[in-house]
């Protein structure tokens, strides 16, 4: 099979995009790569040392760097929530990869999660509102209410290899 244009999952923070990626790219023997965690490697921090020490724009610099560099090495690459508010990286992710969102509905996302510095400063739901629109422009997505494991990876599957 030729291969495929890397799959990029998007979402709101704990939506699954980690754990998705981490399963879907085991069982199909894909390599996998989270950009929180790739950062957190390069930097030497964790999301919340990096905020508080380095702040958002660094971070935020910093993820699109990285994500310019991950797209070429990676078959699936979980974004951050907030990797698309950066319209540099939309784009780039529109055009060399198949950017899939993973919808939740907001009431049943997790309403507290470690290592996440945003959500204690500011409402879930104003964050939520404000990421939203660039999750509607990916050109997939997975309903994860309406679907059980295997019919995610079974569409998943299918995104990966068309
Ligand atoms: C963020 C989401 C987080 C992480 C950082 C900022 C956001 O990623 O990149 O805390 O702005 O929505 P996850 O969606 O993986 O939690």
């Amino acid at each position: 099979m030729q291969p495929s244009k890397p799959l990029c999952l998007c979402g709101f923070m704990g939506a699954g995009k980690t754990t998705l990626g981490d399963l879907f790219s085991k069982k199909y023997h894909l390599t996998f790569q989270d950009l929180d965690h790739a950062l957190e490697k390069e930097l030497g921090m964790n999301v919340t040392e990096i905020f508080e020490t380095q702040g958002e724009e660094y971070f935020r610099k910093k993820e699109s760097e990285l994500l310019k560099l991950l797209i070429n090495q990676y078959n699936i690459i979980a974004l951050g929530g907030g990797t698309l508010l950066d319209e540099s990286n939309l784009n780039l992710l529109l055009e060399r990869s198949k950017l899939v969102y993973l919808n939740k509905s907001f009431t049943d996302l997790p309403k507290e999660l470690p290592n996440r510095p945003l959500l204690s400063e500011e409402s879930q739901r104003f964050l939520f509102e404000q990421r939203l629109p660039g999750y509607l422009k990916a050109p997939y997505t997975l309903d994860l209410q309406q679907l059980d494991e295997s019919e995610i990876h079974g569409k998943l599957w299918q995104i990966w290899s068309e």
